[in-house]
């Protein structure tokens, strides 16, 4: 079915509620269910959702308070849950091999003991990654840090998490999952089809991630400076005025958007340069703004400098009739650690992008810890790539060369895979482990 652009508003995905606090930790209890949900007009999709939310349930965290949730899977399939970006123990991270069986429940302990950020939770079963996480398990958690907030940026209802993803439906409006994904030709923002989205004449901070298994989106606002103050890992340096910005599946772009110069009537529609209108911006009305957008934003953590290099290539294997996904030539395999990581280390990665023959755009996302991007193809990296980051484009036939300091607490795997997730979900996925 087709929806006439900007004919549904675009929610706020919910909060999630505690259902316990102390001073020092906050309890989630968030179910894993089958849903009818509502995207298109007309039609109820089946979901695979947190809390039968298609866009699950914000969970609002802060620096140095701990947040514990339980997932309880009460759906049909076992999977798992990921806290991208996040810096947690082993046994709370996700691992793909670590499953929650329908009818169980499975405890994370988040410490957040790292920047605020802008992170997101999402299924990471293998084989199935791709699967669960388009038939809607993902949702926002965001970390608050008192060190932000002191800097009077946009905040509370003008403080907007956008999910951009793309999505194929049926005549029956149900999500097709096996087509091609080129064929994912419904853009949906926060779970509508190019919605609407009232907005007063101030400062707002939107914090996009892109929630698509396998598209890279371009996006732009007719011209309107937007800008950009955090990327994957929180607060860029200082600010950057950009009029477009890419991000690839699992990167986080959080930008100010200014609408005190346009009067109530007008509107201003966010496009990707190939799918076209993503969401209408419609300025409604007046409001008073006391926020702003300091010129100096956060200092990053002093880079150190490297005792480890390594190489990391990501490729395809095409020889036989499935493609098999390749890190360094091996397809993931549970059982096998490619790297050992001394704690407290830091160490340069060449990502190598080994496809260039063919074209296939990959992307690198590592668990644990947040990098820097040194370069790119030997050019310093583009300024909205330069502040902490967990996922970053490796278009083809490129090397980006990354350096991250794993930190001394916790030991054990953890997972590095290119984040197109029908890749890592055949095999484009490998693991390190920390070690004393
Ligand atoms: Cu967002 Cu290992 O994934
Ligand atoms: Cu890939």
């Amino acid at each position: 079915p087709s929806v006439a652009p900007f004919s549904v508003r675009m929610p706020v995905p919910p909060v999630a509620r505690p259902v316990a606090s102390r001073p020092d930790i906050d309890v989630y209890r968030i179910p894993i269910q089958r849903a009818e949900v509502d995207i298109l007009p007309g039609f109820a999709t089946s979901a695979l959702t947190f809390a039968g939310h298609f866009v699950g349930p914000t969970i609002r965290a802060r620096t140095g308070r701990r947040t514990y949730v339980t997932f309880a899977n009460d759906a049909d399939v076992p999977t798992n849950i990921h806290l991208h970006g996040g810096h947690v123990p082993p046994a709370s991270d996700g691992h793909p091999m670590d499953l929650i069986d329908p009818g169980k429940w499975r405890h994370h302990d988040y410490p957040n003991r790292q920047r605020g950020a802008t992170l997101w939770y999402h299924a990471h079963p293998h084989h199935v990654e791709a699967e669960h996480v388009y038939r809607g398990m993902h949702g926002f958690y965001l970390i608050e840090d008192p060190a932000e907030a002191e800097l009077g940026l946009p905040g509370g209802e003008y403080d907007v998490p956008i999910l951009v993803r793309d999505a194929e439906f049926d005549a029956k409006g149900q999500l097709v999952l096996w087509g091609h994904p080129a064929n994912r030709t419904t853009i949906l923002a926060n779970g509508k089809p190019q919605p609407y989205f009232q907005v007063a004449a101030r400062k707002y901070r939107f914090r996009f991630l892109n929630g698509a298994n396998e598209r890279t989106f371009t996006l732009s606002l007719g011209g309107t400076v937007m800008t950009q103050i955090a990327s994957d890992g929180g607060l860029l340096p200082a600010p950057v005025p950009r009029t477009e910005f890419a991000f690839s599946p699992g990167e986080r772009v959080e930008m100010v958007v200014d609408f005190s110069d346009y009067p109530p009537g007008t509107q201003l529609v966010l496009t990707d340069a190939a799918a076209g209108p993503v969401v209408r911006f419609d300025v409604t009305r007046k409001a008073a703004d006391s926020s702003r957008v300091p010129t100096t934003l956060r200092a990053l953590p002093a880079l150190g400098s490297a005792t480890v290099t390594r190489d990391v290539v990501l490729s395809f294997d095409l020889t036989s009739g499935n493609p098999t996904g390749l890190v360094n030539d091996k397809p993931f395999d549970p059982n096998r650690v490619d790297f050992q990581i001394k704690r407290g280390a830091t160490e340069i990665w060449n990502v190598t992008n080994g496809d260039g023959n063919y074209g296939f755009p990959h992307n690198f996302h590592l668990h644990l810890v947040q990098f820097r991007v040194l370069d790119r193809g030997g050019r310093p990296p583009l300024p909205g790539d330069a502040g902490l980051k967990d996922t970053v484009a490796v278009p083809p036939g490129e090397t980006v060369r990354v350096q991250a300091t794993f930190a001394t607490d916790y030991l054990g795997r953890y997972m590095y895979h290119c984040h197109f997730l029908e890749h890592s979900s055949v095999g484009m996925m490998a693991q390190m482990e920390i070690v004393p």
